[in-house]
């Protein structure tokens, strides 16, 4: 069973900070090599930018080896690239191995892609029954998905490969997700969540209240290790409501 921490910052500059800090003791904490899945979507975006910016020389980049929980299947140069937006906030300006960016390859079909990934998550991470990530950071969608395990497909979460073939319920576009079975395999992991339109479904998750079952985002539950959500306050607002 794991265990839930939940961190309230009064903003998005205390909560990237806040979270940075947490980042570089876990990289601390770990001998050799450090695996991180990012999340996608708008949120990580000012946290790649406090990185490039506070962390450029203090985090041991040529220990830490970038993988994507989730990619649309796009190619690297549209905006909507999980790993394009990545390259351009926080890749290109800090002084990391091209052979410890591991992303997803959303150009190709997506099961291919999906075949392509879960042999690199095979060949580069430790096993033990799922890959065995350092940490997976997650956002959380206002329908309460993750990664890109939407409500409407949330028997993927189950799915016994390392890596789905999803589509997003408006767009039907395709993306490639890890697992629930991955993401609760990981040593850490870590939702990254702002704004005022996740509060209901945060609040609805942190206290297990039965609608939350239909969300993905509360199917989160690391079996070896700590589940942090990183909240603003915005975020947090009904949290404490009496
Ligand atoms: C993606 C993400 C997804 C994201 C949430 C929140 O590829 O979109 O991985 O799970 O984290 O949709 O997105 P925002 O940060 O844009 O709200």
């Amino acid at each position: 069973m794991s265990k839930v921490e939940v961190l309230i910052f009064e903003n998005t500059d205390q909560l990237v900070s806040g979270f940075s800090a947490y980042f570089i003791d876990l990289i601390r904490q770990k001998d050799g090599d450090f695996s991180v899945a990012l999340s996608g979507g708008s949120t990580p975006k000012v946290w790649f930018e406090e990185l490039a910016i506070n962390h450029k020389i203090d985090i041991p980049w040529e220990k830490v080896h970038f993988y994507w929980g989730d990619e649309r299947c796009v190619i690297p140069e549209d905006k909507e690239s999980n790993y394009g937006m990545t390259k351009k906030y926080l890749l290109d300006h800090i002084n990391i191995p091209l052979q410890n960016i591991h992303r997803i390859h959303g150009e190709l079909p997506p099961e291919q892609a999906a075949i392509n990934y879960e042999r690199e998550l095979s060949q580069k991470l430790s096993v033990n029954t799922y890959p065995i990530f350092d940490l997976v950071i997650l956002g959380m969608g206002d329908d309460g998905h993750t990664a890109s395990i939407f409500p409407h497909q949330i028997e993927l979460w189950e799915s016994a490969n390392f890596c789905v073939v999803a589509s997003h319920p408006v767009s039907g576009q395709h993306r490639v997700s890890i697992s629930g079975n991955v993401i609760n395999n990981a040593r850490a992991v870590a939702f990254l969540v702002t704004g005022k339109n996740k509060a209901e479904k945060i609040n609805e998750i942190i206290h297990k209240k039965p609608v939350a079952s239909a969300y993905p985002a509360s199917l989160v539950a690391p079996e070896k290790g700590l589940l942090h959500w990183f909240l603003d306050s915005q975020a947090a607002q009904y949290l404490y409501d009496d």
